[in-house]
């Protein structure tokens, strides 16, 4: 299997609820390494340039409002099929749907407050990737 780096978001949900540290757990258990990591509070042009994708979606003016209602911690996790691995990890995006076991199905609050983020393809991972580090905050 291929070595891949992804995106991860603990969000502001996650980060109220000091569940940062058991949420780490659950991707360092499944063999992903948390290669760089800051905590973060994002502005509004920010979140609105991160979910650019979504613009159209009715809920984006929620999800901008909600990625900046407190800090948030952006990670780069690494290792076999990494992209796909975390989205194993985290569940579905809404929480009723996500299998058990999965982060969003013990943490997440809602569809829209579901505690994680990460990249959907290698290709937006090298984007969002881009979007938050420098080369040389990543040590791998
Ligand atoms: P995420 O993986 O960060 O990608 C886009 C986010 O939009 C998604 O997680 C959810 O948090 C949010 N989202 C998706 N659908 C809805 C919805 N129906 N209502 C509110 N937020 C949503």
């Amino acid at each position: 299997m291929a070595i891949e780096r992804t995106l991860s978001i603990l969000k502001p949900d996650a980060t109220r609820r000091n569940l940062t540290g058991a949420i780490n757990q659950r991707f360092e258990e499944k063999g992903l390494r948390i290669v760089a990591q800051k905590r973060i509070h994002l502005s509004r042009r920010e979140a609105g340039l991160f979910y650019e994708v979504h613009k159209e979606r009715p809920f984006f003016d929620e999800l901008v409002e909600y990625m900046v209602s407190g800090p948030i911690v952006v990670q780069v996790l690494e290792g076999d099929n990494a992209v796909a691995n975390n989205r194993e990890i985290m569940g579905a995006t809404d929480p009723s749907k996500a299998d058990a076991g999965t982060i969003r199905k013990d943490f997440a609050v809602s569809i829209g407050e579901n505690s994680v983020h990460g990249s959907d393809s290698l290709e937006n991972a090298k984007r969002e990737i881009d979007f938050f580090f420098s080369e040389s905050e990543i040590v791998g």
